[in-house]
């Protein structure tokens, strides 16, 4: 049993505050234990008490006394955006010793893609096509993290996104759902580790429950209306993969999902996620989402709002104090009863219990300092942003760069910004700490004369919500003669030089929440920099520095070399230099179609077959209907040939697994990584079946003319979907199609039965 803390005096207490080893959990709680000890608590704690846990407030936007006044009346459970060990472990002495029962806060905070140490984006994490290495930087955020007192993160987002207009489309895996499963259990896992309480982890959110990625025209926040078959068949399928590995949380979305919003929807947070996904753990609403419920024309006011929200299994509000200040009322209305609070205080005094923050709720500021930016961080953050960066086009081989290059021209506004490396949802970073490319290849390659400017200047000139932390980038070319001579100055150094590299992109506030667009153009003058150092004749590598697939039809047809880095994070310019030199073989692999233009969005790849598929002028007469670079689409250094597939059987049971091979031999002069990719195809079933679906992946190494054969295997319960015609999960027997190669255009192919 954990020390009662009020047995505890203050000179104890002190000691607490710095003996932080001893304050993880040596081994996951039971369940028996943790429903005893919230048994316990519960039957001596007050509504009012209870209510408190069910409050999240804002850290930032309360002043000292104010945060410290809710801890002490109880009035709150949790506090988002506190970062400082020290306010943490001050608010944390205050619930534990001056509230009637002692229970600890819990801090969340938004940690998408690190805490202060920034790695890629989890976009770009989907793009390394390994779950192991998502799962890797997760855990080191999560380390980074709890060691300065957050015990929570709100990520993974696994909100499935196949329209690039939605800013949003960074925070995900991608498009698609068997991809999107896998990450999302990676991070999962990353986050908690082995179990809840796991030493140097924390709690994972999953959200946006669900199907935010799907709003109308990318915008953002827009209502959403999915069929059963894209909710059960696509977007769903993430959050129940991260559910079944364990999250311990979930954020309902703000969202309107087919007429109800997803924080009043009971059937989604009751039937789906808690009675059919057997979730055990609380559900904390997105931030203003519960008030917000009047705003959607749902709910008649903030009283009506939390009895909807808190009925349909909204476990705590975040940020508005709308339950603190209604759930009073309905309970001495009876139209909540104090079992039904009960029930929703539970699992966040679980949570917390099995955390061991009823035994130890404080940070250790010496373990704090250690941990943050360490060297392992660092070597983690780099080696994730050179496994997730694609190549799209590498003509006549012009990457990595010549060891006899001697002048390099580094131009782009992108080129050497600290703030844009690290990419949006990098609350905590500090740019300081941001190797960007500039900085990156100069240290690189100290032989060569590196010729570094803007060229053009780009903003977002619309107010981000953002911008409280990392300021809108000021302008610093005012007059158009400052503007002509530094794109001329740009074009200058391109003809200088022996090679150039352009990174072009998005500034960091172009990308993220509240971040949609209606095009996908380089924003301002990026394309006309990009045509006029391509017209000096000169070779130019375009690096791209965004959030999204961007429109470079141009650039696909008249660059040589095209390297996407999304926001690859504080280590980045090393990265990208390792990348460039050849120290690191890119090996990134889409995880979305990447369209030609803003008019053929939303694009991927796994629809289903209807007139005339065989017509390529069908679907469009001014533009072709297939990507510019397909799904699962990445190059190497080397070259990757697949062949020899084979299946061990050609006809399996409901209960078999399919097992097949193929062979893939590393054709080139360097080791490099490839991915292999499996896709199946129903030819005919109850509801029409997609042209082809990814089922399994495998990403391998091979040394310079290694040879290997890749197993993989597909259970044949991966070939269940929801039928839109039974109205049910089926899974049915008939004839498949398999391709395996290394993109959604794979062309081995076989065919295998699926028995009755
Ligand atoms: C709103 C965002 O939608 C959500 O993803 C985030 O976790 C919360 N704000 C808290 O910052």
């Amino acid at each position: 049993m954990p020390l009662p803390l009020r047995t505890l005096n203050c000179c104890a207490l002190l000691l607490l505050f710095s003996s932080y080893s001893s304050a993880q959990q040596s081994g996951p709680v039971s369940d028996a234990a943790a429903t005893q000890f919230v048994d316990a608590l519960l039957a001596k704690m007050s509504s009012a008490e209870k209510i408190g846990q069910l409050e999240q407030a804002a850290g930032h936007h309360l002043s000292k006394d104010q945060s410290e006044e809710l801890t002490r009346k109880g009035e709150v459970g949790s506090f988002l955006f506190i970062t400082d060990p020290e306010r943490a472990n001050e608010l944390q002495r205050i619930a534990v010793t001056e509230t009637p029962h002692h229970v600890p806060l819990i801090f969340g905070y938004d940690i998408i893609h690190g805490f202060r140490t920034i790695g890629p984006i989890p976009l770009a994490l989907a793009a390394s096509w390994d779950p192991s290495l998502a799962e890797h930087a997760q855990s080191m955020a999560a380390r980074e993290a709890r060691a300065a007192g957050i015990q929570w993160a709100f990520s993974p987002m696994v909100d499935i996104a196949r329209d690039p207009r939605w800013g949003r489309i960074m925070e995900g895996a991608g498009e698609d759902p068997y991809l999107g499963e896998q990450m999302a259990a990676a991070q999962v896992r990353g986050f908690q580790g082995a179990y809840i309480g796991a030493p140097d982890h924390i709690l994972a959110c999953v959200k946006h429950l669900g199907g935010y990625g799907a709003s109308f025209g990318g915008r953002d926040y827009d209502s959403v209306e999915l069929s059963e078959n894209e909710l059960h068949n696509v977007y769903l399928r993430p959050y129940r993969a991260a559910i079944a590995a364990g999250a311990a949380t979930v954020m309902s979305a703000y969202i309107d999902l087919n007429g109800v919003p997803a924080a009043g929807n009971r059937w989604l947070l009751q039937e789906v996620l808690r009675k059919e996904w057997g979730f055990k753990g609380f559900v904390v609403s997105d931030w203003d989402a519960v008030k917000n419920l009047t705003v959607q024309g749902f709910a008649a006011d903030p009283t009506d709002a939390a009895q909807r929200a808190f009925s349909a299994g909204v476990n705590m509000e975040m940020a508005n104090f709308i339950y603190r200040d209604h759930l009073p009322e309905l309970l001495r209305t009876g139209t909540i009863t104090e079992p039904q609070l009960d029930e929703a205080v539970r699992p966040i005094l679980e949570m917390k219990y099995r955390l061991g923050l009823f035994t130890n709720p404080y940070v250790d500021l010496d373990r704090f300092r250690a941990e943050q930016v360490s060297q392992a961080q660092r070597e983690s953050a780099r080696h994730a942003a050179e496994q997730t960066a694609v190549l799209l086009k590498n003509e006549g081989a012009l990457l990595p760069l010549a060891k006899s290059v001697k002048s390099v021209a580094l131009i782009g506004p992108l080129a050497d910004s600290s703030v844009d490396t690290l990419g949006s949802w990098s609350l905590h970073s500090n740019p300081a700490d941001t190797i960007t490319i500039a900085r990156g290849l100069r240290d690189k390659l100290p032989g060569v004369q590196l010729l570094v400017t803007k060229g053009v200047e780009i903003a977002r000139g619309q107010p981000s919500v953002f911008d409280k932390q990392f300021a809108e980038p000021k302008l610093t070319l005012l007059t158009d003669q400052e503007r002509k001579h530094e794109f001329a100055h740009a074009i200058d150094l391109v003809r200088q030089a022996d090679v150039t590299v352009l990174v072009l992109g998005e500034t960091q506030n172009m990308s993220g929440e509240r971040a949609s667009r209606a095009t996908l153009t380089l924003p301002g003058r990026q394309e006309e920099l990009l045509e006029a150092a391509v017209a000096t004749g000169k070779p130019v590598i375009l690096v791209i520095m965004a959030g999204r697939p961007l429109d470079i039809s141009w650039a696909s047809q008249n660059v040589p070399a095209i390297l996407d880095i999304w926001y690859p994070g504080t280590e980045g310019g090393n990265a990208v230099a390792n990348l460039l030199t050849g120290d690191a073989v890119p090996s990134g692999k889409l995880p979305v179609s990447w369209p030609r233009s803003v008019g053929q969005v939303p694009i991927f790849y796994n629809t289903d077959l209807t007139q005339v598929p065989e017509s390529p002028d069908a679907r469009y007469w001014d533009e072709s209907s297939a990507p510019l670079y397909p799904f699962g689409y990445g190059l190497s250094y080397t070259a990757f040939e697949i062949d020899k597939l084979q299946v061990a059987s050609s006809s399996i049971t409901r209960t078999d697994t399919l097992h097949l091979s193929v062979r893939i031999q590393n054709t080139g002069k360097v080791a490099g990584d490839d991915v292999v990719q499996a896709y199946t195809h129903q030819r005919a079933g109850s509801s029409s079946r997609p042209v082809r679906e990814l089922k399994a992946f495998n990403k391998v190494h091979l040394a310079a003319g290694e040879s290997k054969i890749v197993n993989l295997n597909i259970p044949a319960s991966e070939l269940s979907y929801w039928s839109s015609a039974k109205l049910a999960d089926v899974l049915e027997p008939g004839a498949f199609d398999l391709w395996v190669g290394d993109s959604s255009d794979a062309t081995q192919h076989t065919e295998f039965k699926l028995e009755p």
